[in-house]
């Protein structure tokens, strides 16, 4: 034993003697490399300049080929295609003076041209290994594509559906949001960030940026340090502590101050407080953005932005262009500006692009490795796994592939929408329709009819800002009622309906906010008339979002929520739809009753007048007049074809003592007819704290595998780390006393036991 444990402690230290010699290497290469740099050549280094699309064969001629030249320019993003990304590094390291290589970056977000459901719809698959395994797939096909760099992953907690970049997060929770984000750092960085099919992560947008006010985009948040260290900051800090090499500072203010230009956040939080070694770019003209903050002129922002800790400045050129002057007037000192630089070549150097500039640029690669059938199953099966069965009464779902099935809806016939929002390099003639699925899985067993029945929306103009990017649903100029009765002629001859509605793909996303969360007003109408027919209707719900479903749910008897699946939607979905994948998606945002309950998020704080039990309203308690405090559907929420019943619960010891642990059990069978897959969640009240403490958090959750009929017993082990939160002063720690346990299949349904700690 003592052996095995001094050998360990042999490796180790051979390990970190080998890294630091690596790191000595590292810094020694740079020092000369600085000192051969000229105070613009550096200035150069910091700038991310909007290059657009650069045609083949223009690289060296276009205006970014002169600015590349004469060293002005660090990294190019959002280009896409190896051939015109090497033609472009080339001009970097046979033209310019000291040759360095460039950063190629894109916003691979959920997916390279193999796209995975959107984000928000993959963290419902609590399956981090799928998750990481899609992100390593999403580099793999990028780094073939001449791709180093992906603005991924975003982290923003968002409790409020109105904001439509929710759809890019992992929705409300931190403690599921931290997992995913070290799960998707570990995906794209692999072990090795020099390898030529790993790329470096840049974690997103630093910080608070879900908290926009009335969630609209770019909008200010104001919050107390308590919210933003306990439920806001844990995901960019798991994602730094995982390794992720940038960080994008967001649009948002943060305590009055815009995040690009906040030295407490990108200095003293960032680097001091979590020790984050890697570089800071700005979102996309964020630094020019604080003249209209309020912050000041264009070089007083530069200035603020560079002393905050910010290195790279993104299209806006308020580095390039002002940081010269700041120097020559001593508002921003040399060694600043030196330290930013050196951070971006350290990226380079680890990217191991100085040993080969050409090291993502192999133009054989991409012709094998980029939308594989290996990569597209994978994203099929993720796919599945992320939809959500919100409601299944009398067994509806699956469907028998027999009879005429009547596809009916806006999104059923979407194939530029099925990919999502965030999907820049996507081929959009790739993906596969909800009804081509569909039709594919039930050829020569069933007929299948299809009408649009209306268009997304009767607003034309709202249906244009809604379906941009190449994601035109090709607005139908026949009358609403035209539409409609094409629809339920094709409805009338069918034995099984199956509609398709909701949003378009841009319907969230970037500026895409919204104040109304309803399904669009003609698709109700549709979904209404639908009803009427007296067939049965599945409601197969496309979204970006947690959007307001009161009435469907209370008059549908099935409802598969859908997301955005990716390339693969349409086969993933009619995988679903008859039964050949049996749904384990569980939300991870609270669907609430009305726009009126948001932000709303499980784990909420009580009031001194909470209602009493059973009771949805009370005068002088803290509710509303018109409807009661619930969502329509909880976080955590989600069924399957089969039944999980949830048994004996136990824990090890009503009794944790500081340093020890305690093991809670329960045992989950599958009492239905379908082998099936179920997400057990592990939540923590702590009753009595120095703070008040929320209702419950979410401290572990198991994804198990069941056959029909099986049991298992399943375990978490509680220790005081899982009970630890920051106190007034922000210190991290567990205060002895009274805990609740509760383990469950959703956040409203859960067993409880308690324990103490002394
Ligand atoms: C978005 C970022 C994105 C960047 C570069 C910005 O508008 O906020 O998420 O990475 O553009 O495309």
């Amino acid at each position: 034993m003592k052996r095995v444990l001094t050998a360990v402690l042999i490796l180790i230290s051979l390990q970190s003697f080998a890294q630091q010699k690596q790191i000595v290497k590292m810094n020694s290469f740079i020092d000369a490399l600085m000192k051969k740099m000229t105070f613009e050549e550096k200035l150069g280094q910091l700038n991310l300049p909007g290059a657009g699309d650069i045609t083949t064969g223009q690289a060296s001629s276009s205006d970014i080929g002169k600015k590349i030249r004469d060293g002005q320019v660090g990294g190019l993003f959002n280009i896409k295609s190896v051939a015109k990304i090497r033609a472009v590094q080339k001009v970097a390291v046979e033209e310019s003076r000291l040759k360095i290589p460039l950063l190629f970056g894109m916003d691979v977000i959920h997916g390279y041209e193999t796209v995975f459901p959107i984000p928000l719809a993959l963290s419902c698959s609590w399956n981090l290994p799928a998750i990481e395994q899609s992100a390593r797939i999403a580099a793999q096909e990028a780094s073939a594509d001449g791709i180093n760099w992906t603005f991924s992953p975003m982290v923003d907690i968002a409790r409020d559906a109105r904001w439509g970049r929710i759809a890019e997060g992992s929705g409300e929770d931190p403690f599921l949001g931290s997992a995913i984000a070290a799960a998707m750092v570990k995906g794209y960085q692999g072990d090795d960030l020099s390898k030529n099919n790993t790329i470096m992560a840049c974690v997103k947008h630093f910080a608070l940026y879900g908290a926009a006010e009335a969630g609209r985009d770019y909008n200010t948040t104001d919050m107390s340090r308590l919210r933003m260290y306990n439920e806001y900051l844990p995901p960019y800090k798991a994602a730094v502590e995982a390794g992720a090499g940038s960080v994008m500072s967001s649009f948002n203010e943060i305590d009055g101050i815009p995040a690009s230009g906040n030295k407490w956040l990108m200095t003293d939080l960032l680097r001091r407080q979590w020790g984050f070694k890697g570089f800071v770019v700005t979102d996309y003209t964020a630094i020019n953005e604080m003249e209209q903050h309020g912050m000041g002129n264009i070089g007083i922002v530069s200035a603020l932005a560079l002393n905050a800790g910010i290195d790279m400045d993104m299209v806006g050129e308020g580095f390039l262009t002002t940081l010269k002057n700041s120097v020559d007037s001593g508002r921003v000192k040399l060694k600043d500006i030196d330290a930013a630089c050196r951070r971006i070549l350290e990226a380079k150097y680890k990217l191991g692009l100085f040993d080969d500039p050409y090291r993502y640029c192999d133009l054989n690669r991409a012709a094998t490795e980029i939308y594989t059938d290996a990569n597209r199953a994978v994203a099929r099966k993720l796919a599945t796994e992320s939809m959500v069965l919100l409601k299944n009464e009398g067994q509806m779902l699956p469907l028998k592939k027999a009879g005429t099935i009547a596809v009916i809806g806006p999104l059923a016939d979407a194939k530029e929408n099925m990919p999502g929002t965030w999907s820049v390099a996507a081929n959009y003639s790739n993906p596969i329709s909800i009804l081509t699925g569909i039709k594919k899985a039930s050829t020569g067993k069933a007929a299948i009819l299809y009408a649009k029945g209306s268009n997304l929306v009767a607003d034309a103009a709202l249906e244009d800002r809604a379906t941009m990017f190449s994601k035109s649903l090709g607005r139908d100029q026949r009358t609403a009622t035209e539409l409609l009765n094409e629809a339920l002629e094709k409805a009338n001859q069918a034995d099984q309906i199956v509609a398709v509605l909701g949003e378009s793909a841009e319907m969230s996303g970037e500026s895409s906010s919204r104040t109304n969360l309803e399904i669009p007003d003609v698709q109700k109408d549709l979904l209404r008339a639908l009803l009427k027919t007296g067939k049965p209707v599945v409601l197969v719900l496309c979204t970006g979002r947690p959007l307001v479903i009161k009435e469907e749910s209370e008059k549908l008897a099935a409802i598969l929520n859908v997301w955005f699946a990716g390339t693969e939607a349409g086969f993933a979905v009619a995988d679903v739809l008859f039964g050949d994948a049996n749904p384990s998606g569980k939300l991870t945002t609270t669907w609430p009753q009305n726009v009126g309950q948001v932000p709303m998020y499980y784990s909420h704080k009580n009031t001194g007048r909470t209602l009493g039990e059973g009771k949805w309203f009370e005068k002088f308690r803290s509710n509303y007049l018109d409807v009661s405090n619930e969502p329509v559907y909880p976080f955590g929420y989600g069924l399957s074809y089969t039944n999980f019943t949830y048994s004996d619960f136990k824990i090890s010891s009503t009794h944790l003592k500081k340093g020890q642990s305690l093991d809670a059990a329960i045992t989950i069978t599958n009492s239905g007819k379908y082998d099936g897959k179920e997400i057990v969640q592990l939540y923590i009240r702590d009753i009595v704290g120095s703070i008040t403490r929320p209702v419950k958090e979410l401290k572990g959750f198991q994804k198990i595998d069941l056959k029909a009929g099986a049991s298992t017993t399943i375990h978490f082990k509680i220790g005081e780390e899982l009970l630890k939160f920051y106190n007034s002063d922000l210190k991290w720690l567990a205060e002895p006393g009274e805990f609740n346990i509760m383990v469950g299949p959703n956040s409203s349904n859960v067993q409880t036991l308690s324990f103490t700690l002394e």
